[in-house]
Parts: C-alpha cells; sequence; structure tokens
C-alpha cells in the first residue's frame, strides 16, 4: 500500500521527456519531481478525508476554538523543516522537541485531536495516512467548520524522522515583529506580502495570552484605539507576571467566525496584537488590508491559495521521511 502511493506521487516523466513543439524536437532536462496531489489517497485510503472531516467537525462542535488552534499547528508545522508534522514530535533521547520552542511552548494546541484522528485513520488503513497530511486536511477542515473557506488540498507528505526545535526559534513569526521582518520570513517560505496579509487574517478566530499583546495595551501609542487598549487592561495587568495567561479573543467582533472582520479591526486600530495592527500603520500593506476589509470574497480566494502554497512548503515526499504510526513519535 505504501509503496502504491508513493509511485503515485510521480508523474508520468517518460512521457514528458519530449515535447513536440511547432514541428520541433524538444529534449526535455526538466528533472522528474515528485510532487503533492489532491487525489493521492484515493486508492490506499479512500475513506481517509471523510474520517478526518468528521473528527475534526465533532472536535470543533465541542470547543469552537480548536478550530483556530489547528490551523495554527499547520502554520507552525509548515514554517519549520516544511509541514512534516516536526510539531508533534515529543521529546526523546533522539529528538529536541519542537513543541518546547519560546513560540511554541505554553501556545500551540490541539495535539490530542491530531492524536485521536490520526488512531481513527490507522484503524481503517494502517501505515498510508501521514501526520503532516492529517494537519493539513484538519486545517481546511476546521476552517471550513467555523465559517470558513475551503480550498482543493494537496497530499502525499511524508512525516520527518527529526524536530527543529533551533530552527522554530528563528523561523516562526514573533508578536514583537515589524513589517519587514515578518515580510522577509514569509517571502524565505516562497510566500508573498499579499500571502502574508492574507494568512494574518487567520486571526479572525482564535485566542492570544496576555504576555503576547501586554506591552502594546500599555504602551499609550497612537496606533491603538484607547477605548480598545482600556477594554483590554482589564483582563491583563500591567505587571510581567501577573496573568500572562489570560485570554483574548483576536477578533474582539466575532472570534468564533471565520470572516473578514479582522481586517477592519487593523482599520479601527484594535488590531490584538502589535503583529497584526502593523499590517496596518502607514506601511505598504494598509491597501491590502483596506481591500479585504472591503470584499470578503477577495479575502476568502487569497486565504484559500495562500493555504494551499503553504501547505507545499518543503513536504517530504516520494521515499523520503515515514509514515508515522503514531504522530507524536517516529517509527
Ligand atoms: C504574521 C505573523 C504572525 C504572528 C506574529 C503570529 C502570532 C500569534 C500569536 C502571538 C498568537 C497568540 C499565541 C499565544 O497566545 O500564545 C497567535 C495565535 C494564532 N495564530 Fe498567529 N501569528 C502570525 C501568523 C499566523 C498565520 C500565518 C496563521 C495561520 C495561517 C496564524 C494563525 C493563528 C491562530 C488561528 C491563532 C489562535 C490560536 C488559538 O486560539 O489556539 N497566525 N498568533
Ligand atoms: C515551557 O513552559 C512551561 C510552563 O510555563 C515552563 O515551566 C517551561 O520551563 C517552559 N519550557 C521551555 C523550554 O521554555
Ligand atoms: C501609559 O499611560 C499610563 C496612564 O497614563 C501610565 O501609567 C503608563 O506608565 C504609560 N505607559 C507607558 C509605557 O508610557
Amino acid at each position: 500500500m505504501g509503496l502504491a502511493a508513493g509511485s503515485s506521487t510521480w508523474p508520468s516523466c517518460v512521457s514528458h521527456a519530449f515535447i513536440l513543439v511547432a514541428g520541433l524536437l524538444i529534449l526535455s532536462n526538466m528533472p522528474c519531481e515528485a510532487q503533492l496531489s489532491s487525489s493521492f489517497y484515493d486508492n490506499t485510503c479512500p475513506s481517509a478525508l471523510s474520517t478526518i472531516r468528521t473528527a475534526i467537525r465533532t472536535a470543533v462542535s465541542r470547543e469552537r476554538r480548536m478550530a483556530a488552534s489547528l490551523i495554527r499547528l499547520h502554520f507552525h508545522d509548515c514554517f519549520v523543516q516544511g509541514c512534516d508534522a516536526s510539531i508533534l514530535l515529543d521529546d526523546s533521547p533522539t529528538i529536541q522537541s519542537e513543541k518546547n520552542a519560546p513560540n511554541n511552548n505554553n501556545s500551540v494546541r490541539g495535539f490530542e485531536v491530531i492524536d485521536n484522528v490520526k488512531s481513527q485513520v490507522e484503524n481503517i488503513c494502517p501505515g498510508v495516512v501521514s501526520c503532516a497530511d492529517i494537519l493539513a486536511v484538519a486545517a481546511r477542515d476546521a476552517s471550513v467548520a467555523v465559517g470558513g473557506p475551503t480550498w482543493t488540498l494537496k497530499l502525499g507528505r511524508r512525516d520527518s524522522t527529526t524536530s527543529g526545535l533551533s530552527q522554530a526559534a528563528t523561523n516562526l513569526p514573533t508578536f514583537r515583529d515589524g513589517l519587514d521582518r515578518l515580510t522577509s520570513l514569509f517571502s524565505s517560505k516562497g510566500l508573498s506580502t499579499r500571502d502574508m496579509v492574507a494568512l494574518s487574517g487567520s486571526h479572525t478566530i482564535g485566542q492570544a495570552r496576555c504576555v503576547t499583546f501586554r506591552d502594546r495595551i500599555y504602551g499609550n501609542g497612537t496606533n491603538i484605539d484607547a477605548g480598545f487598549a482600556s477594554t483590554r487592561r482589564r483582563r491583563c495587568p500591567a505587571d510581567n507576571g501577573n496573568g500572562d495567561d489570560n485570554l483574548a479573543p483576536l477578533d474582539l467582533v466575532t472570534p468564533n467566525s471565520f470572516d473578514n472582520n479582522y481586517f477592519k479591526n487593523l482599520i479601527q486600530r484594535k488590531g490584538l496584537l502589535q503583529s497584526d495592527q502593523v499590517l496596518f500603520n502607514g506601511g505598504s500593506t494598509d491597501s491590502i488590508v483596506t481591500e479585504y476589509s472591503k470584499s470578503p470574497s477577495t479575502f476568502s480566494s487569497d486565504f484559500s491559495s495562500a493555504m494551499v502554497k503553504m501547505g507545499d512548503i518543503e513536504p517530504l515526499i516520494g521515499s523520503a521521511g515515514e509514515i508515522r504510526k503514531f504522530c507524536n513519535v517516529i517509527n
């Protein structure tokens, strides 16, 4: 089964090697590259996608925030060593878990949901569906479950046998980053500035801890609405270490629905994180924020294509990596 799945990623290279154009025979030097494909599990595990969808719907109906947590998990996976489920590995003698990186520790969540989905999928097709693909499917199904856009997934990622703790510290954006830093981080992953703004629209759902927005709400800066700052101060005390884990919604209006309110908030200087508000602070991305605030459908279609692009960051394909049996440990 595993072999069949692997071989279906290879396009028919031989038939593409010779291309007849206007009577000229051109010998193509293009290497035969394995690629992700939307039909990857059609033969090897036809009910994989419906099984995942049902499990994600159940998890999100139990706790709406889980949709946000799952989308973020896929993002933090893809930005470190590519979309290879490296974020799911626990500490072990050979693994230094990414879970302990500064941007993940005490912050990323949803691991139990992924482990549960994985065990359901293993029951129907053992050893076939990767944890990296489960993360990608879960993110898409989570978006749909809270009213967000859908997209056609490309599948066939395999799982890493290594983890990237130190890479996580440098490759993941932080709430303190300015626009230039954010732009260059996303660009280093092959994502445009427009992709970055669209993907940041994920902050239309989910929560953030006081420790991530304290400096902003107490900074008395001009790029924050005063009433908003004072509301947020009520549950986020000024002193470091006091109420650090108190949560506030990233989108103050509709924190449980995937819509374009995030962008409207930014225009009113009500972005929760500094890294949110820098997207609308007199800089080059202001026009994109304005566009998304006016057009939910443009945001929706840009978000979908950016998620597909993000899911395509350095996947392990063909015979690289492995299909883990349990997402938190290598085989
Ligand atoms: C542009 C750079 C980004 C920065 C600096 C950033 C930073 C953050 C921070 C600080 C939090 C709160 C974490 C905590 O309280 O511990 C957060 C939450 C979240 N982020 Fe981002 N983020 C960025 C981009 C993204 C992208 C690209 C996505 C998805 C495609 C995303 C999805 C989310 C979601 C859904 C949450 C809420 C998670 C939950 O409620 O569990 N973020 N982000
Ligand atoms: C992760 O967070 C926990 C709880 O706040 C803390 O005790 C631990 O030291 C942190 N680990 C790292 C590696 O920072
Ligand atoms: C912001 O203003 C408040 C009240 O006026 C003041 O107590 C606080 O020190 C100021 N914070 C900063 C960072 O200037």
